[in-house]
């Protein structure tokens, strides 16, 4: 299946990636996966779902123009109660296509506060194009603010990352916690996608300490993917040039994990 096919029917899976933790590898998973998705021909949208913008900047250039299409400019048509199409916004790149962020997020989200979408404002936007992707992944912001509930309200799936340490542990319980108040709030029908571990250095025997904490303590409520992400210089590396590892260094441990890696999140969904 090459990922220029038009199918005549997408899987219309939204994901959202999170952990309450900040810099755990949330923006990273959602660049990488979604191009390793692509990749396996699956069609993707990627949405930066936070105000620090750095999925946005982690897949396309500064220098590349992307013409007041994000996130902000949606809500804001939304507020002002224009008639609109959501895919006017979308921006294409070789592999993904993408949802830019907005660096005032906060400041159009705040103004739904009253409204009666606050909580599913994102589910409404994605409601026209989702029967166009097969993957919608949602960069979340590291906050347990409104941010993250109208994107757990928008999720089919919640993917959670974290890296093999102690506070960021702790924000896996956070996401399963927020996850289950939404569920029995605003989106019945959610499911915890895994929990994946990224930024793995093998040869640390506290890192491996906590990865068999991490199974030990979550696998009974949720899945943890056999893939372990490695901690590669070169991951951090490509998202600096506004490029997925798999483009910049595509035989690296890194880009096989993130291979693996989907191929386990086309199986669990
Ligand atoms: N597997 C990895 N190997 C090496 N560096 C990584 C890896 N994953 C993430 N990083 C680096 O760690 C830093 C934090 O990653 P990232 O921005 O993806 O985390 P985040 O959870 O999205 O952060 P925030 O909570 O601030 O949104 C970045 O500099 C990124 O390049
Ligand atoms: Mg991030």
């Amino acid at each position: 299946m090459k990922n220029d096919v038009q199918k005549s029917s997408y899987l219309g899976e939204v994901i959202a990636v999170t952990n309450q933790k900040g810099g755990c590898g949330k923006t990273t998973v959602t660049i990488n996966l979604g191009v390793a998705l692509s990749k396996l021909g699956y069609k993707v949208l990627c949405v930066d779902g936070d105000k620090q913008v750095n999925m946005t900047s982690g897949l396309i250039k500064r220098s590349e123009t992307i013409e007041n299409k994000d996130l902000g400019v949606i809500l804001q048509n939304i507020l002002d109660d224009k008639k609109f199409q959501v895919k006017k916004f979308i921006t294409h790149t070789r592999y993904v296509d993408i949802i830019a962020g907005n660096r005032a997020l906060y400041k159009y989200l705040k103004d739904f506060n009253e409204r009666s979408d606050r909580n599913t404002v994102y589910r409404n936007i994605f409601e026209g194009i989702r029967d166009a992707y097969d993957f919608i992944l949602i960069d979340c912001p590291p906050t347990a603010g409104a941010e993250n509930v109208q994107a757990y309200t928008a999720a089919t799936q919640i993917l959670i990352v974290s890296e093999p340490s102690l506070y960021s542990s702790d924000g896996v319980i956070d996401a399963i916690e927020i996850a289950q108040i939404a569920k029995k709030k605003t989106n019945k029908d959610l499911k915890l996608l895994g929990i994946v571990i990224n930024k793995m250095n093998f040869g640390w025997s506290d890192h491996k300490e906590y990865e068999a904490d991490i199974r030990q303590s979550y696998q009974k409520y949720v899945r943890v993917f056999d893939t372990v992400i490695p901690c590669r210089a070169c991951v951090a590396k490509a998202t600096t040039n506004a490029k997925s590892v798999l483009q910049h260094r595509s035989k690296d441990k890194a880009s096989i994990a993130f291979e693996k890696l989907a191929l386990e999140v086309v199986k669990g969904v």
